[in-house]
């Protein structure tokens, strides 16, 4: 039988004021291995992060999204084996659960050689997860601006210089995203909009043309971030500790709890302590991680048996 891996990364979106449409890749992986087997049934292994909390059955979130490529097909799906290697942690905001479902359709779509286009793709993702940031830039890699239209994915692929680190504090709180949108408000006032909407394209050019010094106000947001607060105790004081040494824009990695800030690679160690100090003053464990911007998105390597 086919056996084939993948390697999806992890991402963080919104951004500050691109709340559901910017996602950025980055440099931390989850490896599934999918094997199609004689045998019925559905045999997953789960090693690293979430092992704990990830179910082993066909409960597990990748298993629909495996089933999606299957129906597509039109073919039974009798028996499989998957195994997850993960190093992206769980409701923290560096998009695990888009990865995994990237990863289960593309190995699907390798192993069926169904032949579905990184839209088709992605739109199979957008459908299970409701949001598409996350899951296209584990997709595609590198800065993704997305949106979709009756649930038709648009994106486009936006060149962001390499030598910017994501430094990522990570504190020992979960927030279910489910939880983190649930507290968000239903109407916002028209100034807010402009507010966000006007730092956005700002966001999105500084980002491209590498003009560092735009960053602090340009990722600023009124739409999420001051709700989602209320989740994250020290949220604010680490964004003033991020910016006090140096960073270059601070924000909440997609839904949280994870907070993220652009940093050149001298001052990332230096700026990623200055946000864990702020976590442990308010009783939270954290640990800091020095990403990259992946620029490759998810990738497939084909083992023949
Ligand atoms: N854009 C989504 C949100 C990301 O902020 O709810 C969730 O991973």
């Amino acid at each position: 039988m086919r056996k084939v891996k993948v390697t999806v990364p992890a991402s963080t979106t919104n951004i500050g004021c691109g709340f559901d449409c910017l996602g950025l890749a980055l440099s931390l992986y989850n490896t599934i291995e999918i094997e199609l087997t004689e045998e019925e049934g559905v045999f997953i292994e789960i090693e690293g992060e979430g092992k704990e909390l990830i179910p082993d059955d066909s409960s597990n979130i990748i298993f629909p999204a495996i089933k999606l490529v299957f129906e597509r097909m039109k073919k039974k799906l009798q028996g499989i084996k998957i195994k997850e290697v993960n190093c992206i942690p769980l409701e923290k905001g560096l998009g695990s659960s888009g990865a995994t479902r990237v990863g289960g359709i593309v190995a699907a779509n390798y192993l069926l050689h169904a032949n579905l286009s990184p839209k088709e793709i992605l739109k199979m993702v957008t459908l299970l997860e409701g949001h598409p940031d996350n899951a296209a830039a584990s997709l595609i890699g590198g800065l993704v601006a997305v949106t979709k239209s009756q649930g038709e994915p648009v994106w486009v692929k936006l060149s962001i210089p390499c030598n910017l680190k994501v430094v990522v504090v990570l504190p020992e709180i979960r927030i279910p995203t489910s939880k983190a949108r649930k507290i968000l408000p239903e109407k916002i006032s028209f100034s807010d909009a402009v507010f966000n909407l006007s730092r956005l394209a700002v966001l999105v050019s500084s980002l491209s043309y590498g003009i560092w010094e735009n960053l602090p106000l340009a990722t600023q947001d009124r739409l999420h971030q001051p709700y989602r607060s209320s989740l994250l105790p020290g949220m604010n004081k680490i964004f003033e500790a991020a910016l006090d040494t140096g960073a270059k824009g601070v924000f909440l990695s997609s839904a949280g709890s994870g907070i993220a800030a652009f940093s050149f690679e001298k001052e990332a160690r230096k700026v990623g302590e200055a946000m864990q100090k702020v976590f442990f003053e308010e009783g939270i464990k954290a640990e800091v991680l020095v990403l990259s911007v992946d620029q490759e998105g998810c990738r497939v390597k084909e083992e023949e048996q």
